[in-house]
């Protein structure tokens, strides 16, 4: 179905000969602009989380003039609206606080303001779901421009990843292998160009999400931001973004259960963040799609992990992924396991944006039958510590621990633990599995990153670098090690993980996907009567109504009350 100029939308505000017309048209001409840059044109929203806080869209500032004379040259009105910018490097308490607050403001920005399509401009973390969200449910013509991976890290010739680079010489330095020199040279070279996180880490399996998913023009997501490429490619967003709005490209003919399919594998198969798990669940959902954990470890079984990039590979970062080919060879060197007859912002079916892509390093994106892992990088465990389920990223931890029984170290507070894990005299072995709990989306509040807990010094100082952990919080994309992270439900409103104590054993089988403390039921149910429900901590603002709304990890974290079966939104403005 086409749309002529004067079914626009935005034709609703400036074109009746009224009153309320007449002002919204002199209120642009305020800003010197005349009839010839609007009347009878697509206005295009370019929605930028741009802020001076936030390293991994600093380029954004500037990038929006080149999305706008896209528009310009396709014959729209661009008009740029700047949206909380979600900043993973500077916001506390965490982001994740917030990615629906953004996800709101996106939705209902779009909703009041006259316009017919928009760009979305997001790449660190939680800004991808987030707008992706929000843009699901107001339902226009979108397209999303990934901000693009900054450069390779680099410490005296050796490659820095993001994160996880961090946390393994910030490891060496407690242990003493490196020197106060050393530390600053690794803190002064892991972050040297605008753009986001360069690892496999949150950023980059969402952006990868967002184009398997038909969300973004093939190839977009794998651009580093430093590129002159990725100046050409977000003109060509506001160019395209024009012509979808007469095609009515809207998202409701993109997203589907074939194209979260897609996006799952693709996730699976670049070695993904734990955090996609709850982010892909948030978006399906919205989209009508009823994602569900289980699905998400069927995809796991199947899809072995092919991007070589870290932390789940060894060496590469994903400025050597866009060498190599980038998603769109990703993509094409799984074809088989894709259904490529779904539509892309493009117009093009998925199928017909794979044509010619190529790998240029089959080391770092590897064939189907060399993968770096032979499952998918997640999977899901269940037991009655976790009877909603909880996730493990096997393809980053040690192999002993895959299969392992231990006795628990519990700490219900993050500060409790941090302290103790310093102490030299701490009770604790290599066997121990750490456990923190109160960290969930009402816990923490927002369910913090927090998940990769430090192991304790004392171990550190023996050489271990990896051991069991178990917590209700989250893990940034860029960390490793075995973790267990989104159990649900969280202790905070209950959930089992509030009755184990220090001295349990608790068993993890990832193989078999179980996760379970040997308690017997009765000693449980004693301690289930005894368990006190934690204060909330907000009276008022924001917060209280997060703890009010917020969902559990297995259904999204999204707000019960955007759930797109919740209700009608308002629709369109009556007056
Ligand atoms: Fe922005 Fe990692 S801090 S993507
Ligand atoms: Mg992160």
């Amino acid at each position: 179905m086409s749309k002529t100029v004067t079914a626009l939308r935005s034709a609703r505000w400036f074109a009746p000969d009224d009153l309320r017309s007449s002002g919204h048209r002199s209120r642009l001409m305020q800003m010197g602009y005349d009839e010839k840059d609007w009347g009878q044109k697509p206005i295009i929203a370019i929605l930028n989380t741009w802020s001076d806080l936030n390293p991994c869209h600093a380029h954004f500032k500037h990038r929006v003039e080149d999305v706008k004379r896209g528009v310009l040259q396709a014959g729209g009105f661009p008009v740029e609206l700047p949206v909380q910018s979600l900043s993973e490097t500077s916001l506390k308490p965490t982001t994740m606080l917030y990615r629906n607050f953004l996800a709101m403001e996106a939705e209902e920005l779009l909703r009041g303001h006259p316009v017919d399509g928009v760009v979305l401009m997001g790449g660190c973390d939680k800004t991808t779901p987030a707008l992706v969200m929000g843009a699901i449910s107001a339902g226009f013509p979108m397209i999303f421009l990934p901000a693009g991976p900054m450069l390779r890290g680099n410490y005296k010739g050796e490659y820095l990843g993001s994160g996880s680079d961090a946390w393994k010489y910030w490891d060496e330095r407690r242990a003493g292998t490196i020197t106060d020199e050393q530390w600053t040279g690794v803190e002064e070279g892991i972050a040297r160009s605008y753009g986001h996180c360069m690892t496999f880490g949150t950023a980059s399996t969402m952006t990868a999400i967002a184009e398997s998913m038909g969300l973004t023009l093939p190839g977009a997501s794998s651009i580093p931001a430093a590129d002159a490429n990725h100046i050409r490619m977000s003109t060509r967003c506001g160019r395209r973004i024009v012509d979808m709005v007469f095609e009515d490209l809207t998202p409701d003919k993109i997203i589907n259960r074939q194209s979260v399919d897609n996006a799952v594998a693709v996730a699976m198969a670049t070695g993904c963040s734990t955090n996609a798990v709850v982010h892909l669940i948030a978006m399906a959902r919205r989209a009508g799609v009823p994602l569900t954990l289980d699905e998400l470890d069927e995809a796991g079984r199947k899809t072995p992990v092919i991007a070589n990039i870290r932390p789940s590979g060894k060496q590469y970062l994903m400025e050597d992924f866009y060498y190599a080919g980038g998603l769109r060879a990703l993509m094409a060197q799984m074809k088989d396991k894709l259904d490529l007859d779904v539509m892309t912002v493009s117009g093009f079916k998925l199928g017909e944006t794979l044509e010619g892509a190529e790998v240029y390093n089959d080391d770092v994106i590897r064939p189907l039958s060399n993968p770096i892992y032979h499952e998918g990088s997640l999977a899901v465990l269940r037991g009655n510590l976790a009877p909603d389920g909880c996730v493990i990223k096997p393809s980053a931890c040690e192999e002993r621990l895959r299969v392992h029984e231990g006795p628990a170290l519990v700490f219900d507070s993050y500060p409790e633990m941090k302290k103790a894990v310093e102490d030299e005299n701490l009770d604790v072995t290599a066997d121990h599995i750490m456990v923190l709990r109160n960290a969930g989306p009402k816990g923490g509040p927002g369910m913090p990153e927090w998940g990769m807990l430090p192991i304790p010094k004392k171990l550190i100082k023996q050489g271990i670098r990896d051991m069991l952990r178990i917590s209700d919080s989250r893990m940034s994309g860029t960390s490793y090690g075995a973790c267990i992270l989104h159990v649900a439900p969280e202790a905070h409103i209950g959930g089992p993980l509030a009755l184990v104590r220090t001295g349990d054993i608790i068993r993890v089988d990832v193989p078999n996907r179980s996760i379970d403390m040997l308690v017997d039921e009765e000693t449980l149910a004693r301690r289930r009567a005894e368990w006190v429900a934690p204060a909330d901590k907000f009276e008022r603002g924001y917060g209280w109504m997060f703890s009010k709304h917020i969902t559990q990890a297995d259904e999204g974290c999204d707000f019960d009350f955007l759930k797109t079966e919740f209700g009608k939104s308002a629709g369109e403005p009556d007056i």
